[in-house]
């Protein structure tokens, strides 16, 4: 008999925002607590893991991505006694847990970075961060053109402990956030350090952010007028040869473990450059967010599909879908505004105002969104919310907006908060059982998500959460799904229909009107709204059919 396929190359991996899932203390911000708590509802919702953002002690200058101690939990989310508890009733509910390792930088409250400002250039302290002395009179211009992702540029000028201006550091993100040296063989050893601390506490994996950034160009050139950052040419800093040494490092590490997958956070241009980050002796998977980018767009989706499982293919890796997480418009939104070529989450983002989403009609894709993305082979990750059909909220007043992109771009761009506000669990105000009764979350909720939350759509037929809670059985209980691959069958071009070899048939339909289903043949097993009357697939739909 064959051997079972290791259980991350199929798994549905249930994304934990912690500080928006449940609030166990009444603070307003979600913690370890209420995570156990809600543990049993992971468990009937049909998931085989999560993987929680960064829980580690930080100033939280960007929700917890700017780690100031990589071996502990802030007091926000609880104590490392808590998450160790966590870890073992996950494991007895039969989830498994996937942390958030973020490698390309710490917070500027990191002891190793606090160190570093107060030793001299050149000293030991420094050479764990990317300091360089500044170019122009007196060193006052930045060593090099490069942006920050979120706005200004990437290096910041400190001062020196004698009072004088000094060095500049690279930050490829916020300030606060300094990136480190990956060539400072003290950084490699910290990060393996780290891993195993993890590990040894039941850690069953890791979300790496920002995979590709973390080795730089020892020349530090300038990327040039109208050069973009990333596309086509390479980059100083994205998608360079010496990040794969690095994975291969970490492999060895974690197959030392058992199975403790790595998913890669990868932006890079191409499939093919994607597919080089999770060769046999480096990552087990990497997201591909060329599906999340794609839109409600049977063709871009097609291609993004056929590019992702061919480009894997010859590395025996499983591909990884997504359709939301904490840093992209809810699709729900996404899917009810105008498809616009081209036009991504991420550039969504960066525009002041992108008019006014069509819910009813976002809500309708995403359902249908979500048996495509299912029936797919490989694995897949649900970013917490969605599966009550939440929408990204975009009126959040200004004064409580925290992403640091807000700031950063002199308050035009909103960031992310929108995708992050606290979740609604029951009760017809806010805060909606996501803290006890009187708490204030720390954004504030729609009032329309009286009608949202978990217990409103409990046992209700044809609720989204009662669509996640069957989808997610049948994934998991129907042989239709078993096998890998799937094989296009013929049909429309407004149509996405194919199976798999087990025998599942699947059809989206994105056309304005309603299609045949295929007659005389398979029967439906689940279809995202109610065929019509004559029995068939309406538009904007989807259908499992065995
Ligand atoms: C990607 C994370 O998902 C995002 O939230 C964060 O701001 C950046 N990396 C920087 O760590």
């Amino acid at each position: 008999m064959a051997e079972r396929d290791p259980w991350w190359r199929d798994a549905v991996v249930y994304q934990v925002y912690i500080r928006s899932f449940a609030d166990g203390d009444g603070d307003g911000i979600g913690d370890i607590a209420g995570i156990r708590r809600r543990l049993p509802y992971l468990r009937d919702l049909g998931v085989d893991a999560v993987w929680i953002n960064p829980w580690y002690p930080s100033p939280m200058v960007d929700g917890g991505y700017d780690v100031a101690d990589y071996r502990d939990i802030d007091p926000l989310f609880g104590s490392l006694a808590d998450a160790e508890a966590f870890l073992a009733e996950a494991h007895e509910s039969g989830i498994r847990v996937l942390l958030d390792l973020v490698p390309n930088h710490t917070s500027d409250r990191h002891p190793w970075f606090e160190a570093a400002l107060a030793a001299a250039p050149g000293s030991r302290e420094r050479s764990r961060y990317i300091f360089r002395d500044g170019r122009g009179p007196g060193g006052s211009e930045p060593p090099t053109d490069w942006p920050a992702v979120f706005g200004g540029p990437a290096w910041t000028r400190i001062t020196e402990p004698d009072g004088r201006p000094g060095q500049w550091y690279l930050h490829l993100f916020a300030p606060e956030q300094p990136d480190l040296d990956w060539s400072d063989p003290e950084v490699g050893d910290e990060f393996e350090s780290i891993l195993r601390f993890w590990y040894e506490r039941g850690a069953d994996g890791f979300r790496i952010d920002v995979a590709h950034g973390l080795v730089k160009d020892p020349a530090f050139p300038d990327l040039g007028r109208g050069r973009p950052s990333t596309g086509d040419q390479p980059s100083p800093y994205w998608d360079r040869e010496g990040v794969h040494d690095i994975y291969r490092r970490w492999r060895s590490v974690a197959d030392e473990y058992g199975d403790r997958p790595f998913v890669a956070e990868v932006f890079v241009p191409t499939a093919e450059r994607l597919a080089r980050y999770v060769r046999p002796d480096e990552l087990h998977t990497a997201f591909d967010f060329r599906f999340l980018l794609a839109g409600w767009d049977a063709g871009a989706l097609r291609t993004a599909i056929d590019d992702s499982l061919r480009a894997l293919e010859p590395v025996g890796a499983p591909a990884t879908w997504v359709l939301s997480n904490h840093d992209q418009v809810r699709h729900a939104t996404r899917f009810g505004r105008e498809v616009v070529a081209g036009r991504s989450g991420e550039t969504d983002r960066r525009q002041v105002d992108p008019g006014t989403p069509d819910l009813v009609l976002g809500r309708r894709r995403a359902r249908a969104a979500l048996l495509l993305m299912l029936a797919l082979p490989g694995c897949v990750y649900l970013y917490q919310g969605e599966e009550l059909g939440l929408e990204e909220v975009l009126d959040l007043p200004e004064d409580v907006l925290q992403d640091p992109i807000w700031l950063r771009s002199g308050h035009r761009i909103r960031g992310r908060d929108g995708c992050r506000v606290p979740l609604p669990w029951s009760g017809a105000a806010s805060p909606f059982g996501f803290g006890p009764p009187g708490s204030t979350p720390w954004l504030p909720q729609p009032a329309a998500w009286r009608s949202r939350t978990v217990e409103a759509q409990t046992g209700v037929a044809g609720s989204f959460l009662e669509l996640y809670r069957s989808a997610l059985r049948l994934r998991r209980e129907h042989p239709g799904f078993r096998g890998n691959g799937m094989a296009w069958l013929r049909g429309p071009a407004s149509v996405l229909h194919f199976d798999r070899p087990g025998g599942l048939e699947v059809v989206v339909n994105f056309g304005p009107d309603p299609v045949d289903l295929p007659i005389g043949g398979p029967h439906v097993l689940l279809s995202s709204e109610p065929l019509t009357e004559d029995g068939r697939l309406p538009a904007d739909t989807a259908a499992w059919l065995a």
